[in-house]
């Protein structure tokens, strides 16, 4: 297993600890994330921990069925208690951009809904400035050459994500759109302009959800709150 993926690893385990019986819990989407879903099995059929869990996407709500760890969903529960997510950068203000997976849009509505959201990383996902990755926005596909031009005259270099040679759609047949915010310094503002344009559905901005990162580095943890 490579450095990045032991981190990883250890990040996920720390994260379940703070499980416990009777909880809602959002099960994010990636690499990460499914070393935390894969340890929730573990604890649901070895310990007998009693949690439902609402997944963020369809291929972690296949790993959660397969595991058997019990599913539930807005109609039946409207809080979280702990989200565990992973994300492609987190800066000092516990800040993010995620979507690198293309699930932005469920994972913000979860972690909307979520008490304590629990991010997990490995080491190479911690910046002093958000912008070094693409910022993932989800769109409707009528809407995409407007928003492309828009996108083009705020300077965010605008491209379609592509899954070989056609474009990414995501679990709501959106398309993917990742730009370049290296220039950008203030991050609420551009939250609120790219929100206001008409046929963005979500951005992969996460700037005041997260309760605590917790991060694998080498073969120790780290925690940020
Ligand atoms: C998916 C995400 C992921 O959490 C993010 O891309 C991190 O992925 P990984 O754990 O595979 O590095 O936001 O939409």
């Amino acid at each position: 297993m490579s450095n990045s993926q032991v981190e990883k690893k250890l990040a996920a385990e720390k994260a379940v600890s703070f499980l416990k019986d009777g909880m809602v819990v959002g099960l994010g989407t990636g690499n990460t994330a499914e070393y935390a879903i894969k340890a929730i099995g573990e604890l649901v059929k070895k310990n007998g921990l009693r949690i439902k869990g609402i997944p963020t996407s369809e291929n972690s709500k296949k790993l959660a069925e397969t595991l058997g760890i019990p599913l539930t969903d807005f109609s039946k529960d409207t809080s979280i208690d702990i989200t565990i997510d992973g994300a492609d950068e987190f800066d000092p203000y516990l800040r993010l951009i995620k979507g690198g997976g293309g699930a932005l849009l469920r994972e913000k509505i979860v972690a909307s809904a979520t008490k304590k959201n629990i991010v997990i990383v490995d080491a190479s996902k911690k910046v002093n400035r958000l912008g070094k990755f693409l910022l993932p926005v989800e769109i409707i596909p009528f809407a995409k050459e407007l928003i492309i031009k828009k996108l083009e005259e705020l300077g965010l270099s605008p491209k379609i994500r592509m899954d070989k040679d056609r474009p990414f759609l995501t679990d709501e047949n959106n398309l993917i759109i990742d730009l370049n915010i290296i220039q950008q310094r203030n991050l609420e503002y551009l939250e609120k302009r790219l929100k206001s344009i008409p046929g963005i559905v979500e951005t992969g901005l996460f700037l005041s959800t997260t309760g605590m990162v917790i991060m694998g580095e080498g073969n120790e943890v780290k925690t940020f709150e």
